[in-house]
């Protein structure tokens, strides 16, 4: 086929049934149909990925092959017990990345699209990263209703915070946030959004160490997307635990992590001597979240998978203490 800005050809038309759907059109009409409808090569494309036939034939078989992988594979080896001092190592890796990328790409670090890179960035840009942040907040509502539950609204600890993207949304929701960052600069600019916006409940608190965590105060609501995912699954447990043991009877957590990545494994030595990825991506086993939250009083009300890996085996936990 053609560029894509190209206009569309009956015989790219043609070609378009034979590479995407191994077959050819049914009828003249047909191609005269889609020619006549579709200017270029890329809305004719886009019209093929998009139709049922293709879904079926291609995206389907894919994805039950990617689930049969996970439901039928070995148990995956994933360290998530490790010495104090490895702990203490892993974390620091995690802050100095975010650090880093907190500098040097904010708005990137935050939504990795490329629309998003410093480079790129326009104030309407900017404006509408911001405004994404309403449908995840709303998140919190639309879990209380799946599960016939209000969870107190007091106060909500956001971990990984990042600009405040979401944390805008939050402070409407709840009487006070504590928006939890490991990256001072990504904390900087929530702080400063939240400021222009008048948010003069939220409170950006920097974490740098195990010690910071486990300095928080009682909390009613723990809510986190995007954040869990970038560190290595022992630090992931012991962020869930120290949060977990601060949730106040009658709140709750609506936390995002993946625990199936198809593939994923973790060898704790291993990973201390690999040089960091731009962005990390991790996955904790189910057992070891339910686990701690068994251990903290968190009654388990929902899972749903979700797309914030942009694949499968990320999943948005909801649960109540009792
Ligand atoms: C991809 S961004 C998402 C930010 C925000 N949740 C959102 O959806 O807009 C991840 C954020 O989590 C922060 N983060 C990553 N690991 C963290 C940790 N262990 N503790 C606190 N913040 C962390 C990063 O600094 C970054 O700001």
């Amino acid at each position: 086929m053609s560029d894509p800005e190209e206009a569309l050809t009956r015989d790219d038309v043609v070609q378009g049934y034979r590479l995407f759907l191994g077959r050819t059109p049914e009828s003249d009409d047909i191609i005269d149909a889609h020619h006549g409808h579709m200017k270029t090569v890329q809305a004719w494309r886009d019209a093929l990925f998009n139709s049922e036939e293709f879904v079926e034939r291609h995206i389907k078989p894919a994805t039950v092959q990617a689930m049969d992988q996970v439901l039928y594979g070995p148990p995956p080896a994933v360290d998530h017990q490790v010495s104090a001092d490895v702990l203490k190592a892993m974390l620091e890796r995690v802050r100095e990345q975010w650090t880093s990328l907190g500098e040097q790409d904010p708005h990137w670090s935050v939504l990795s699209s490329p629309d998003f890179r410093k480079a790129s960035l326009t104030p309407e840009k900017i404006a509408d990263l911001k405004r994404s942040g309403q449908r995840e907040a709303q998140l919190i509502d639309d879990f209380e209703a799946r599960a016939g539950v209000a969870l107190s609204r007091g106060t909500c600890v956001e971990l990984g915070a990042g600009v405040g993207r979401i944390t805008r949304y939050l402070s409407e929701k709840f009487e006070r946030v504590i928006a939890v960052d490991i990256s001072p600069g990504n904390l900087e600019l929530c702080a400063e959004y939240m400021a222009e916006e008048g948010a003069h409940n939220v409170e950006c608190r920097l974490v740098s160490s195990f010690e910071d965590f486990d300095s928080l105060p009682e909390f009613d609501v723990l809510f986190s997307v995007i954040v869990l995912q970038h560190n290595p699954p022992p630090i992931q447990k012991l962020i869930l635990r120290s949060l977990f043991s601060r949730v106040r009877p009658g709140g709750g957590v609506l936390f995002q992590i993946p625990t199936h990545i198809p593939g994923y494994t973790f060898d704790a030595e291993k990973y201390l001597t690999e040089p960091l990825r731009e962005i990390e991506m991790h996955s904790l086993p189910t057992a070891v979240i339910l686990e701690e939250m068994l251990r903290y009083r968190l009654r388990l009300l929902d899972v749903t998978p979700d797309p914030f890996i942009g694949g499968l085996g990320s999943f948005t936990f909801f649960a109540a203490k009792f």
